[in-house]
């Protein structure tokens, strides 16, 4: 009997927040791997906020979606991949597939770590905090910082980063647990819960010394916040605006842009491969703060392909602390 994979398709193209009944699981065949081909079994996959305006603009209809995965080798006519070895991939919302191995990248996992932080504080987005922060955002020992999202995969990294640099952190999230994990777990000078205070006045009560480094997820508001209380020849790092990811088209309005003027403020958004020299050091920095627990992580993982919908949609809505995954075999 033909394997079958399950996959999730979009089928309509939402407008504001996405609802499940615009995806849908298809079942499909898998062909048997031919000549120079790999069969994978994906065991897990990743969920990014930078899917939602694919949804709008790019993912086709009545396809599979794709996305970040780690996947294993379970048949090989491919003499570069050996059955058994692990690969990361861009096939994520689906359960297998047959590749050629282009696309796919060899993952030699640290034996003594969870194979799972390398999809966030070891992998993608633990290496989009570490560059954007030092690199992009040029930062200094014992500096005043910002982060937004700071519960999140991301923004919890660079948050920590900035602690390990002896920095003044403050971080905001949208719920009073996430407040507290920042503070009394990830010892945080301060969080600022957005949903419950307006992230203007939060933001200045506290920071007294004003601030020399904004790390911004979330653009708007809180953009606008930062703006407001920056430090002269302070730096934005732009590494998302997720509070306009939902509303293409009618996004937040930055009102103090006017600051970045006498205040010779840089910002600049950038993406992670503009510091790939970076990415030798970031692995041995980042791995010997896991082992001695000076990065923390938090992972949400939903389970099975039937629930990606669900996990895309929770992450938009902040369902989750930390990475959001979701596993798909073991
Ligand atoms: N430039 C790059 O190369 C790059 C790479 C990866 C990610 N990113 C960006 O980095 C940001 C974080 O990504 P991530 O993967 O680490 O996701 P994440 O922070 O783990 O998850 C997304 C979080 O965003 C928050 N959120 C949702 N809607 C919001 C809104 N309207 N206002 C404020 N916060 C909101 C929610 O947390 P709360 O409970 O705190 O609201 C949610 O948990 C995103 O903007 C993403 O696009 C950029």
């Amino acid at each position: 009997m033909a394997l079958e994979s399950r996959e999730i398709h979009l089928a309509r193209r939402p407008e504001g927040m996405p609802k499940e009944d615009e995806f849908k699981l298809v079942t499909r065949n898998v062909a048997e791997p031919g000549d120079g081909q790999v069969l994978v079994k994906n065991l897990y996959m990743s969920v990014d906020p930078a899917m939602r305006p694919r949804l709008s603009v790019g993912q086709e209809l009545n396809e599979a979606m794709g996305g970040g995965a780690i996947g294993r080798v379970e048949k090989s006519r491919n003499p570069a991949f050996a059955e058994g070895e692990l690969v990361n991939n861009r096939f994520g919302f689906r359960e297998w597939f047959v590749s050629d191995g282009k696309g796919l990248s060899k993952l030699t996992p640290e034996p003594d770590l969870p194979l799972t932080v390398h999809m966030h504080v070891l992998g993608g987005t633990g290496f989009t905090a570490y560059g954007g922060l030092l690199h992009i955002g040029q930062l200094k020992d014992g500096e005043q910082v910002f982060v937004s999202t700071a519960a999140g995969a991301v923004g919890s990294v660079a948050a920590q980063i900035a602690k390990i640099k002896g920095c003044y952190v403050v971080g905001s999230t949208g719920s009073d647990d996430k407040v507290a994990w920042l503070k009394d777990e990830v010892g945080l000078d301060a969080a600022i819960n957005y949903k419950a205070e307006p992230i203007r006045q939060a933001l200045k009560a506290v920071t007294p010394k004003g601030l020399d480094v904004y790390f911004d997820n979330v653009g708007g508001e809180h953009l606008d916040a930062a703006l407001a209380v920056m430090n002269s020849l302070g730096r934005v790092a732009v590494c998302g605006m997720i509070s306009g990811y939902n509303s293409a088209g009618a996004r937040t309005t930055v009102h103090n842009l006017s600051n970045i003027i006498y205040g010779r403020i840089n910002i600049r958004g950038f993406v992670a491969p503009d510091f790939m020299h970076l990415y030798d050091q970031f692995k041995s920095d980042m791995a010997g703060w896991l082992r001695d627990g000076r990065v923390k992580y938090q992972e949400t993982v939903f389970e099975g392909i039937d629930q990606a919908p669900a996990a895309l949609i929770g992450l938009l809505n902040g369902v989750n602390s930390g990475k959001m995954l979701v596993k798909l075999a073991d």
